[in-house]
């Protein structure tokens, strides 16, 4: 019995992860492995609940283990995730967040916090635990965009709780003022204000902690930066050439403050702005292409309403490709993760 065990858990020591390119029990990944009459019954623990492998770890897993372990005939898998950590999070907040993903953009309008809202959405909906930050303090456009407009943080214990909408937790400083009473911050203000949105506000466990840059290369992304330890930056285009060469300054901006650029978004694609802008960027630059998203009027609308397109029509073109871009973009997250020496692997964690 325990010998078909070890029998099996060779044969799935032959798995290797397509983007870890490490196999699958070294990465810890395989749990709970258990024989019963010809059925080999596991757990497979993936990087990230948003993970596009599912398919290719059960064909992997079959073609390992069917016909190559005799008395082995069926495979029961089941699936778990957990995001590993970045190990440089631990005492710098007290709260155990795994990630930080910014969201950036070279100028203002281009989609930021729509892909910022939708991105959250569809990885709370592949059950990841995900925060989002609204980081454009002067101009926070994240309570309309998520249907939170009239909310107000309750204050428990010295710490605001986030808000929750379509399984998110979210703070903005738009919660904290009125219309009438707009924000006037600059400087030193501007920088504790995008840091107690993180440390004021009790969180509790979070796989990713996405935030919302402001547009261009000013102040708030190098104070966030410097405050705390970014995974890595989404960077959001339009396809046409004037938008591309702002997202270059962007791309170029992070890559000096030695965050990590997870890839490039293109989107508002089609007839009005063309199509490939962001490709190329990323290709010129030497950096994943992580998606292009259509340019819909149900997109705007869904922001305008506060019912991201993801959950308002998630069958559209637009749903489809922020969900693909989800997947995409918590794949690459992993990969960044795992490749950095200060990240705890998932042989350490839970
Ligand atoms: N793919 C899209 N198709 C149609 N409208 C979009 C799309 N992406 C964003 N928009 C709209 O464009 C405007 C600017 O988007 P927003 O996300 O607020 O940009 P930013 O945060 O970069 O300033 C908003 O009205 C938004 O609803
Ligand atoms: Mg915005």
């Amino acid at each position: 019995m325990s010998e078909l065990r070890e029998q099996v858990m060779a044969a799935l020591s032959t798995v290797i992860e397509p983007e870890l390119h490490r196999d699958i029990v070294s990465l810890n990944m395989v749990r709970d492995l258990s024989i019963e009459g010809t059925t080999a019954r596991f757990t497979i623990v993936l990087t990230t609940p948003a993970c596009p492998l599912k398919n290719v770890f059960q064909e992997r897993c079959h073609q390992a283990i069917i016909g190559k372990v005799p008395g082995i005939t069926h495979l029961d898998i089941h699936w778990d995730a957990q995001v590993p950590t970045d190990r440089r999070m631990i005492g710098r907040l007290d709260v155990p967040m795994r990630s930080i993903i910014a969201v950036a953009s070279g100028k203002g309008g281009v989609g930021k916090s729509t892909v910022a809202t939708n991105l959250a959405v569809a990885l709370a909906e592949a059950s990841a635990r995900v925060g989002l930050i609204d980081g454009d303090i002067l101009n926070p456009n994240l309570p309309t965009m998520m249907g939170l407009a009239h909310g107000h943080p309750k204050v428990v214990d010295g710490k605001m709780m986030p808000l929750e909408a379509y399984g998110v937790k979210i703070m903005s400083t738009g919660f904290l003022t009125s219309p009438d009473k707009p924000m006037i911050l600059r400087g030193p203000m501007l920088h504790s204000a995008i840091r107690q949105l993180f440390t004021d506000v009790n969180w509790g466990d979070l796989d990713y902690m996405i935030v919302d840059l402001p547009p261009g290369t000013g102040d708030a992304p190098l104070s966030l930066a410097q405050s705390f330890p970014l995974t890595g930056v989404i960077i959001v285009t339009q396809p046409q050439d004037v938008a591309v060469s702002d997202a270059l300054r962007s791309v170029a901006m992070f890559e000096t403050l030695n965050v990590p650029v997870l890839g490039i978004v293109e989107n508002m694609a089609g007839e009005f702005f063309g199509e490939g802008g962001g490709e190329r960027l990323a290709q010129e630059r030497g950096v994943p292409f992580l998606g292009r998203i259509p340019l819909e009027a149900e997109v705007r609308k869904g922001g305008d309403l506060g019912r991201p397109i993801v959950v308002a029509a998630p069958d559209s073109p637009a749903g489809r490709a922020f969900q693909q871009l989800a997947q995409t973009t918590a794949a690459r997250i992993s990969v960044v993760m795992l490749q950095s020496a200060d990240v705890i692997p998932l042989n350490i964690i839970g």
